[in-house]
């Protein structure tokens, strides 16, 4: 057994800010689910650990945006960690730790206690002693009423991709060479069988990969495809993995999915609405939805909330859209075709928000409180055409560590690095998706003033989102 436990350790990841990692988002989906979460208590006291944080941009983003969390990226392969460390040096951001380390022999009293931990993209993909390890860490160190993220490719959802992986590892071996060779060549085979018609080549979900195989990036597939004990998994399954833990299932980090009326039909749900056991609950509806990933929320110790205290807290939340009011759609499209957020209510709050950040309480008076706090927060952030603004009052500072996270982004773009980032915002309390374009303008803006450069400004001269959301002031 190699030191890497069979996983792919000799080219680095791809980097990418997930945004179902930040506590707000958790937060939010225990809040839709009426349970108790560390924020807002911890706004600015957090301890939060990701696990298998790859080459560190979400740890970072976090960071930058949160000064007064203590944030650690835990991951091990030493590449991703060396860049991760320069990139945070680079950025003056000191409240961000990168380990490398090893979870099958991993020490627990090496972490503080944390209030949050998130492994994104790690359990399905590495071998049984490694995600033993993390339970161990979760065990040890989780707080109690602390949260955990956990995402993984689900059963059944993703079961078409067996075949093609083993595939892929197979053929891979014989080839040899660096896994994104082994990879590649692979495909190759993949792409010829199926071709001739290959009965398992023809699921739906791997044969998009096989279809898309020339624009995946080397990295991606071989990260996903070339690790020795990768295996999707049950719910159930790994809820009785996580049981050292204490953990109790909360919900899905993909905001929608907890809205069963958008994900099932009526008929699935009169059937699934049976069941009260949350493990048998979540098996009957991944055998309903199409869901490759699962990106689950458990929380250690749930406290369920009563449905007044619910509306408060959704009330007391602030909003910013994420696009302008009139590219809002109002057509989501959803496992089970397209659901309409009903015009008469989201019309006046997404008006409302033309002009910046607004507390939902505010929204709801504007759309005359003919919905729910509920539906109006869990869509608009679930679509991701809103966010949280957890710090609305914050002041602009020129000098922040949000502005210099930005400002490295930005640089390492113009070199030529089409790593993807957060824009990070001290107001938000987490980073803003968008491409490197547009984190390009948005940091040029902010430095002179001028947002007439390309992908500054929408084209006829409206504010550009970042300055309609109010995230970089
Ligand atoms: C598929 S990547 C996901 C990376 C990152 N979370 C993301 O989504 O971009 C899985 C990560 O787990 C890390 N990993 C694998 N085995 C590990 C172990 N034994 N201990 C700690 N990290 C490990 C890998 O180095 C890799 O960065």
């Amino acid at each position: 057994m190699s030191w890497s436990h069979g996983y792919v350790a000799d080219i680095p990841y791809t980097a990418h800010y997930h945004p179902q990692q930040s506590p707000d988002v958790l937060a939010l989906a225990c809040l839709l689910n009426r349970t108790e979460s560390p924020l807002p208590a911890r706004r600015d006291d957090l301890t939060y650990v990701e696990f298998g944080c790859g080459r560190g941009r979400t740890a970072l983003c976090l960071a930058a945006s949160n000064p007064g969390w203590r944030v650690i990226g835990l991951d091990l392969l030493p590449a991703h960690i060396a860049e991760a460390r320069a990139l945070a040096a680079e950025a003056g951001i000191a409240n961000v730790e990168f380990m490398e380390a090893d979870l099958v022999t991993f020490d627990p009293t090496m972490l503080p206690e944390f209030d949050i931990a998130s492994a994104h993209g790690f359990w399905s993909w590495v071998a049984d002693p490694v995600r033993d390890g993390l339970v161990r860490v979760l065990a040890a160190r989780l707080r109690a009423g602390g949260l955990l993220h956990l995402s993984y490719n689900a059963l059944p959802g993703w079961q078409g991709a067996i075949g093609l992986q083993r595939l892929l590892l197979e053929a891979g071996d014989r080839i040899g060479g660096r896994s994104d060779r082994r990879a590649a060549g692979a495909l190759e085979l993949a792409q010829a069988l199926r071709a001739a018609g290959a009965m398992h080549l023809e699921a739906s979900q791997p044969s998009g990969l096989i279809d898309r195989a020339k624009s995946v990036s080397p990295s991606y597939l071989s990260h996903e495809y070339m690790n020795r004990f990768w295996r999707p998994c049950f719910q159930a399954d790994v809820q009785d993995a996580l049981e050292p833990a204490r953990l109790d299932f909360v919900g899905s980090a993909e905001l929608l999915e907890n809205f069963p009326e958008l994900v099932l039909t009526a008929e699935q749900r009169a059937v699934c609405d049976r069941i009260d056991e949350p493990r048998l609950r979540e098996l009957t509806r991944d055998l309903c939805m199409p869901r490759p990933l699962r990106s689950d929320v458990y929380v250690r110790g749930a406290r369920l909330m009563s449905r007044d205290v619910q509306e408060q807290a959704l009330r007391e939340l602030v909003l910013c859209l994420t696009r302008l009011p009139d590219e809002v759609i109002y057509a989501l499209k959803t496992a089970t075709g397209t659901a309409t957020l009903s015009p008469d209510f989201f019309r006046p709050a997404v008006s409302a928000l033309a002009d910046g950040p607004r507390k939902v309480g505010d929204l709801l008076s504007a759309t005359g409180q003919i919905g729910s706090a509920v539906d109006l927060v869990g869509l608009l952030v679930g679509s991701g055409q809103a966010v949280v603004v957890g710090r609305p009052d914050a002041e602009a500072d020129p000098d922040s560590g949000a502005v210099r996270h930005n400002r490295a982004i930005a640089a390492h773009i113009l070199r030529g690095d089409p790593a993807q980032s957060g824009l990070a915002s001290i107001r938000l309390g987490a980073g803003l998706v968008c491409d490197p374009d547009t984190m390009v303008a948005a940091v040029q803006a902010a430095e002179t003033g001028d947002t007439r450069r390309p992908g500054a400004a929408p084209p006829d001269g409206r504010r550009p989102i970042w300055q309609h959301a109010g995230v970089l002031s």
